[in-house]
């Protein structure tokens, strides 16, 4: 009895763990509550995050206001908005989602001065890897409650953006 209940407990934990590999990937909230925008250290957001392939990125901003720019690491360092963008979203959207892939990629604002105002993120992405990722701050895609779970922390979000100023319109999206 005790081995073949040993048996059905390895089975269980064997289970969990594929359940798990597959449903990792993670949705993250750049600047969490403060969202897209100036004055925020983006280094010092993604300091300590461990973002893998097929994770996304939402960026959140004021309408017409900031660009979602992914540059070469040379236009990056040097905040060069005008170089040739890998590619660029903005305009009059609310919010950027990007799926990351493996490598560097670096992200700017291409309005005014915002790139030196602190509007650069730099995300290294490596392979899927093996553990289960102990990332508190942002939640698994596939949480039980799915759908609703990930349109509520969205919603989390986009409340505190709004109690935050500058971002109200959020609120009605
Ligand atoms: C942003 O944060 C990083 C990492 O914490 C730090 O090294 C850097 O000096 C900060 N930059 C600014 C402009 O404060
Ligand atoms: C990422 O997603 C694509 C398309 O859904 C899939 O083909 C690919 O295997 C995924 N990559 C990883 C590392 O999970």
């Amino acid at each position: 009895m005790a081995s073949s209940a040993s048996v059905l407990a390895a089975m269980l934990v064997a289970a969990g763990c594929a359940a798990a590999a597959s449903a990792m990937e993670m949705d993250f909230y750049v600047g969490d509550a403060q969202g897209w925008t100036t004055g925020v250290n983006y280094t010092a957001w993604a300091k300590g995050k461990q973002f893998e392939a097929n994770d996304t990125l939402l960026f959140f901003y004021a309408r017409n206001q900031h660009t979602v720019t992914e540059v070469t690491k040379s236009d990056y360092d040097a905040c060069a908005v005008s170089g040739n963008p890998i590619s660029n979203f903005g305009g009059g959207a609310l919010f950027t989602s990007i799926a990351l892939s493996p490598g560097t990629h670096y992200f700017i604002c291409r309005v005014g001065n915002h790139c030196a105002s602190g509007m650069k993120l730099a995300v290294t992405v490596s392979n899927p890897s093996d553990p289960p990722r102990a990332q508190p701050w942002s939640r698994p895609r596939s949480a039980p409650t799915g759908a609703s779970t990930r349109l509520h922390a969205g919603g989390g979000a986009v409340a505190a953006a709004a109690a935050g100023g500058g971002l109200v319109k959020l609120a009605l999206w």
